[in-house]
């Protein structure tokens, strides 16, 4: 792939090479001449929403806030030492989407969110760490970030937010819109606003593997099969009745060793679960959806996407697509995994699908899956 200012010259490989979870990049005019894809007004507006996860972070005083939104009233954006921090932009704004795109060099199933905060002088969340990479694109107004390799993540106590109790920071930059600083896991960092500014966090998720095996047991209590049921019709008379006697726990046992689950287990449940929508997402159906032969003919015409909160998956014959999954034929694969990678199909490809295809897309698009390109 070729070398980006998105990553300072680098080639992806060459940064998850030298970088990616080991060490962090000040990348200066990452995206040259970068300016902000919505006001502060209209992220305000997105904060007051209950469909939208957002948070209000004040440090009045030296005392830490945290209020969760929807929040309707913030304070004055001339009051210093604040900020909102508003989650998945990129699920309602078609600039925040194709932004948050260009880290697609990191599968989908890992990259996670934007998010944008908006702070006055002063503003910011505070010395902490996260459990995750990001990369802090500085898109308005300048801040200022310290940061630092430290081992003691120690919190302090009784703090309404991650606060390190003893943050030793190594390095600082202040950085200008355009700048980015990409940060591994477990990095110690604090960004203060210079004056008013804006930084867009491009987030990623990794599921604790805790997570996965509680999801999974879930996922495998829907599928086993067990047929029949305890029978013990050479049961002896016994002096123990409070005991459970060897026979039936060895009955058990056989029949639970029986639950066995295959990589295709894994497979379907990984997909389910890396495309499964968050809690507080919704799609938006058309409000009245063409007929069937009306979307195949518009479909071929002018192509279909997917809408920017659809996540859609693939692995060998299996297709994931918003927590539902999909075996799929040979002869469909190409089209399904061509949409799946480039988030739309052209009109020709539309219109050469199979009935099957055909028909999901169909589906899709009354669910306000896909649209219509
Ligand atoms: C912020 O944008 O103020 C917070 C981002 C972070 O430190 O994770
Ligand atoms: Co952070």
């Amino acid at each position: 792939m070729k070398k980006t200012t998105l990553l300072g010259g680098l080639t992806p490989a060459r940064f998850l090479r030298d970088y990616w979870h080991k060490k962090p990049l000040l990348i200066r005019q990452a995206l040259p001449g970068f300016t902000p894809l919505m006001s502060r007004e209209a992220l305000f507006g997105m904060a007051a929403r209950d469909d939208i996860e957002s948070r209000l972070i004040t440090h009045f005083k030296q005392q830490w806030h945290m209020e969760n939104g929807p929040i309707g009233t913030l304070p004055s954006i001339r009051k210093s030492d604040w900020t909102l921090l508003v989650q998945g932009v990129n699920l309602h704004d078609d600039a925040a989407d194709a932004l948050l795109r260009q880290f697609r060099f990191i599968p989908d199933a890992r990259l996670d969110d934007l998010m944008i905060s908006y702070a006055t002088d002063g503003g910011g969340v505070g010395p902490h760490f996260d459990s995750y990479d990001v990369f802090l694109l500085q898109a308005h107004g300048r801040r200022r970030w310290r940061i630092g390799a430290q081992k003691d993540l120690s919190l302090l106590d009784d703090m309404p937010l991650k606060i390190l109790r003893n943050f030793q920071p190594q390095q600082e930059f202040v950085l200008e819109p355009g700048d980015m600083l990409y940060l591994p896991p477990h990095y110690a960092h604090d960004g203060t606003a210079i004056g008013e500014c804006m930084t867009y966090s491009i987030g990623f998720r990794a599921p604790s593997y805790q997570e996965l095996g509680e999801a999974f047991l879930q996922f495998m209590a829907d599928s086993i099969d067990l047929p029949g049921r305890y029978a013990d019709s050479g049961l002896a008379a016994g002096k123990h009745p409070a005991e459970i006697g060897p026979a039936m726990l060895s009955q058990v046992a056989a029949q639970l060793d029986k639950v066995r689950f295959t990589q295709d287990d894994i497979t379907i449940f990984l997909g389910e679960y890396l495309s499964e929508p968050k809690a507080h997402v919704f799609f938006d159906p058309p409000a009245s959806p063409l007929t069937p032969a009306r979307f195949a003919q518009a479909g071929g015409k002018h192509g279909v996407k997917l809408s920017r909160k659809t996540q859609m998956l693939y692995r060998g014959k299996h297709v994931f697509i918003n927590g539902e999954s999909f075996a799929i034929d040979r002869a469909d694969k190409g089209l399904l995994t061509t949409l799946a990678d480039m988030r739309r199909l052209d009109g020709s490809a539309v219109s050469q699908a199979s009935k099957d295809v055909t028909e999901a897309l169909y589906n899709w698009y009354r669910d306000g899956w896909i649209d219509l390109d």
